[in-house]
């Protein structure tokens, strides 16, 4: 076996020198998620968190690729630490992630001094890839599989609030989209794994969960089961239910949702459980009926629209986030304007704005009406200009409100205050001390409202 990286133990340190690892986190909370549960691994490796990475001798870069130029990204990246690599040879360099997964091979080919390029589902096996590099061998790992159920005990950032995976992967073909390829086919987790996470969770202090999948509606297609009545046993709904009593754990969300497999079923649920906070992320992407089709999504903007209306039938105040794409391919200022009429009219919490990019292997990629980027820079700039006015507006009507607020941490830029969200997921900032606040749900009355965060006083006992 040849014998690439002789760095594991390394005998010329002291016993005392723990071996150092860096993680770096691009994408979203799915990948935040398999960064927390990979630095779990690594600490009970032995290994201990270094805050500079280039002290650490084992760097991960655990990488997104959903838009622009991703893979450009990770190479100028890859670049400081392959120099750094050549001076220290015993430096271990990992590619994770979803670029990780759709670049495979070349990432070697193109960066050899890289030790393991490895996919998303490969993320509980660290441990396993890692021993196999440090046996001399240079490793790929992006082959499809089931994933390990968590044994992993994950080191997470905060203390409070903790993210839980529900569903792996995505079985949609939006075309647009590079997540099915790079994160395979739907992998829901037991109920019983799921639950017992979160009573772990509670045990140790946990205080809000949020339950991950990129098309959380999905949970539970691929599990066995239907109820008497011949319905599907294990749904997202079902799930929130069997879980809701976890002792410790306060309130729990929920991400993402998909408007074409949203149920009424689902709001009753959120309506009567008085941990789901009233929050919904309910990406529509596009405010035309025409660029849904093509962008195969499976709803017209009517159904949005009645989806939302349902939500606020039964939770008048609740708060509704989403993602929108501006200049999909063939899009006209007509059908942009369709979305800046939807933004209008629903008057979203955040709404989270980006335009279209082409991602390798995906349709709409290769289609011929690509925009310009000068028209994809001014329709963001006039969506978001929109977005923040409605933000501001919807802020307004928490001013002089008495908010629930759980304390997360301090602010970091004034250490005399406390941050913290309410159930609709706003930030909110109040002066406080916070050793004795943090992990606590206090209620604040707003003093202050800015688009996307608010400020006010505590108005509990413990303030
Ligand atoms: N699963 C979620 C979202 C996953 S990706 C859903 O179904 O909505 C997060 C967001 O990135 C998407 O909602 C979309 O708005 C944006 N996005 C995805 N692919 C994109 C692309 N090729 N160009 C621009 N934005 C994209
Ligand atoms: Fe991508 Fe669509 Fe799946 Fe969301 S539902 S991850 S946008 S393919
Ligand atoms: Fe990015 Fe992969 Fe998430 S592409 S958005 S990190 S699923």
């Amino acid at each position: 076996m040849k014998s690439v990286n002789t760095t594991f133990p390394n005998e010329k340190l002291p016993m005392t020198t723990k071996r150092q690892y860096h993680i770096i986190t691009f994408g979203c909370q799915m990948n935040k998620a398999d960064s927390e549960r990979m630095a779990g691994i690594l600490e009970d490796m032995g290994f201990e968190w270094s805050e500079d990475q280039y002290d650490a001798d084992v760097v991960i870069c655990n990488t997104c690729s959903i838009r622009d130029n991703a893979e450009q990204k990770v190479y100028s990246y890859l670049g400081r630490q392959a120099r750094r690599k050549r001076q220290k040879p015993d430096l271990t360099l990992v590619i994770a992630g979803c670029v990780a997964q759709q670049e495979g091979e070349t990432l070697l080919r193109r960066v050899p001094e890289l030790d393991l390029v490895m996919g998303p589902q490969h993320a509980n096996r660290l441990q396993d890839l890692l021993d196999q590099v440090f046996d001399g061998s240079q490793v790929v790992a992006t082959e499809p599989v089931q994933i390990m159920e968590d044994i992993t005990k994950p080191r997470r950032d905060s203390k409070v609030t903790a993210w839980v995976n529900i569903i792996y992967g995505c079985n949609e073909r939006c075309t647009y989209c590079v997540v099915p390829s790079v994160r395979g086919v739907e992998q829901s987790r037991t109920p019983q794994a799921i639950r017992a996470e979160m009573e772990e969770l509670g045990r140790q202090g946990y205080k809000e969960i949020t339950l991950l999948g990129q098309n959380i509606d999905a949970y539970g297609r691929d599990l066995p089961g239907l109820t008497p009545e011949g319905r599907r046993e294990n749904t997202l709904t079902d799930l929130l239910y069997y879980v809701h009593d976890v002792p410790g754990i306060e309130r729990i969300r929920f991400a993402t949702s998909h408007p074409r497999y949203f149920t009424e079923r689902l709001i009753k649920a959120c309506a009567e459980l008085p941990k789901v906070c009233e929050h919904f992320h309910i990406p529509f992407q596009s405010g035309d009926n025409e660029i849904l089709k093509r962008m195969a999504r499976g709803y017209t903007h009517e159904k949005y629209r009645r989806i939302i209306d349902q939500i606020r039938e039964y939770m008048p105040d609740a708060s509704i986030t989403a993602d929108a794409i501006v200049a999909f391919p063939g899009e006209t200022e007509e059908q942009f304007q369709k979305t800046m009429q939807l933004t209008e009219d629903i008057s979203f919490d955040l709404l989270n704005t980006a335009a279209y990019s082409p991602r390798p292997n995906t349709p709409a990629a290769e289609w011929s009406e690509q925009l310009s980027e000068e028209v994809k820079s001014d329709r963001l700039q006039r969506l978001n200009h929109l977005v923040n006015i409605k933000a501001a507006e919807r802020s307004q009507r928490y001013m002089g409100r008495i908010e629930e607020v759980l304390v997360e941490d301090e602010n970091p830029k004034d250490r005399n205050q406390v941050m913290g969200r309410t159930r609709g997921n706003r930030l909110t900032f109040f002066a406080g001390d916070i050793k004795e606040l943090k992990g606590k749900v206090v209620q604040v009355k707003i003093t202050v409202v800015r688009a996307f965060s608010l400020t006010g006083e505590c108005v509990s006992d413990c303030c």
